[in-house]
């Protein structure tokens, strides 16, 4: 396997993308880069872009391109560069797409791999419309309104339970508007280009790592 490894995490909301990413960096020398939480970190930081984009999230919608862009590299400028990239959430758009390839041209990198990962949307609406975060003491977890055992630890260890602003059903649904019809054709763009993986996203956490992990080997 290439020593400095550079993947992408496709996926709708609520696929899995986040859940298995904190898994494989585990197996791999790979540093996450979530947009999603980046944003959100800029939100609650009430940073001028935090301000720009909080209504956007609350929508359901896409953020701007060129200011995704200015995130992302913020972000690059960071890494060292023996460290490999596990990009979730982006890119979401093809001039995100067509950006991203630019943008790791210029710290001499390549993208290696793109992990498509394939769940239905009644399944993304039953994830994310039930989940909570568990948050105020510790490191905040994901919590499933139907999972009792997770509800009970949570309030065993004296944490609050939060819904994401973004979980209301009505944006959900958005959410999976805006990846259907701007995220999706990127599978065929990278399909194209002969780095695209597939993986079935049902099944526990696990088991979805465990597929997610071998479709990285196996390109490797
Ligand atoms: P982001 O934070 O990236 O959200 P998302 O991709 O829409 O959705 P999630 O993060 O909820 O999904 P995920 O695939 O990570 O799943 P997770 O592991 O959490 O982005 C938020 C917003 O920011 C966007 O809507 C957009 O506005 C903006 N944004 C971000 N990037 C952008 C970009 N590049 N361009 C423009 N705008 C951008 O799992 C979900 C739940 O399911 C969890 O509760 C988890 O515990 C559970 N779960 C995970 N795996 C399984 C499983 N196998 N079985 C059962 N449950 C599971
Ligand atoms: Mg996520």
């Amino acid at each position: 396997m290439k020593s400095v490894l550079n993947i992408v995490l496709l996926g709708p909301p609520g696929a899995g993308k986040s859940t298995i990413a904190e898994d494989l960096v585990h197996q791999l020398p790979l540093v996450p880069i979530s947009t999603g939480a980046l944003l959100r970190a800029e939100i609650s930081a009430r940073t001028r872009i935090g301000r720009e984009v909080a209504p956007v999230l609350e929508r359901g919608d896409l953020a701007p391109d060129t200011l995704m862009d200015r995130v992302l590299r913020a972000r690059l400028e960071t890494l060292d560069p023996d460290q490999g990239l596990l990009l979730d959430g982006y890119p979401r758009t093809m001039r995100q797409a067509l950006g991203l390839d630019a943008m790791l041209a210029d710290y001499d990198r390549l993208l290696h791999v793109v992990i498509a990962i394939d769940v239905a949307d009644d399944e993304v609406v039953r994830r994310l419309s039930g989940r909570r975060i568990c948050e105020g003491v510790g490191e905040p977890f994901p919590v499933h309104i139907d999972d009792l055992a997770s509800i009970m630890r949570c309030r065993e260890r004296g944490g609050r339970l939060v819904q994401r602003d973004d979980d209301r059903p009505d944006v959900v649904w958005q959410r999976l508007i805006a990846y259907h019809q701007q995220t999706a054709p990127l599978i065929a763009y990278y399909e194209e280009q002969g780095i695209l993986r597939r993986i079935d996203g049902s099944g526990t956490p696990a088991e979805v790592a465990r597929r997610t992990l071998a479709a990285v080997r196996d390109w490797g």
